[in-house]
């Protein structure tokens, strides 16, 4: 796992002096998420991959009265992100900690109660067992919490080739799309269970946000064994 850190360290030691100016254009749906979640004074909000904390402080902006965390496993954009929230005066409330998504826990925070909600924007593409990151996530929620996520799409509105390239340029930042993730939502939606998932123009992006649930529920979206001994 730590050779994960050095890898996102490299990634991102120069692309985040950049990063908000150039993901702007192509980190589509962020904005979307943010005015979706409907977050109540008092209440609190992890991000999980917050990168340069870009959406913990537009986050601050929109609702007044949250408490917001954000989880990275690179050191060189928390050193941005902190940056960033210091200048925006938001430190008393952005609160960030370095760690793994895939050990995700209120007390890394120093949190005694669990999250309101936990936000995965852009990040599930680049965290290896993203599928533990979901579980972790949803376990970090109070009961009637919510999860939101928004990531790239399987681009098949771009054509055989525009799909492939953009595929294979995402890949050297070890980007991976989560189509899998993506295709098994349509099943479990059209199937019923209970989330509301946004698909973008040309499937470039998709979002998904769905109530705490339990583990099982997390275990057939993503097709995945179920770890004995959850709740
Ligand atoms: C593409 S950036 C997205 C940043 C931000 N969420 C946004 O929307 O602008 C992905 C972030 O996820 C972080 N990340 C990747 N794998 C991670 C892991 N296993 N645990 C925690 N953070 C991780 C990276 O360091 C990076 O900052």
């Amino acid at each position: 796992m730590h050779s994960h850190g050095v890898l996102m360290d490299r990634i991102y030691r120069r692309q985040r002096y950049f990063y908000d100016l150039t993901r702007k254009y192509y980190l589509v749906g962020r904005d979307r998420l943010i005015r979706d979640l409907d977050l109540r004074p008092g209440s609190s909000a992890v991000e999980v991959g917050c990168g340069t904390a870009r959406n913990l402080i537009a986050i601050a902006g929109h609702y007044p009265g949250t408490r917001l965390f954000g989880l990275d496993v690179s050191l060189t954009m928390l050193e941005t992100a902190r940056r960033a929230v210091e200048h925006a005066g938001l430190s008393d409330r952005i609160l960030l900690v370095h760690g793994y998504a895939e050990a995700l826990v209120p007390e890394l925070f120093g949190e005694k109660l669990p999250f309101d909600c936990a936000i995965f924007s852009y990040s599930l593409s680049m965290i290896p067992d993203w599928c533990s990151a979901l579980e972790v996530a949803n376990r970090a929620l109070v009961p009637g919490g919510r999860l939101h996520m928004v990531d790239f799409g399987d681009f098949s509105g771009l054509g055989r080739f525009g799909a492939l390239a953009l595929r294979r340029w995402l890949r050297m930042f070890h980007v991976e799309p989560r189509t899998e993730l993506l295709y098994a939502l349509e099943g479990a939606i059209a199937g019923g269970l209970v989330g509301d998932l946004w698909v973008s123009p040309r499937r470039y992006a998709f979002a998904w946000s769905v109530p705490r649930c339990s583990t099982r529920a997390f275990a057939n979206v993503a097709g995945q064994p179920q770890a004995a001994g959850n709740p």
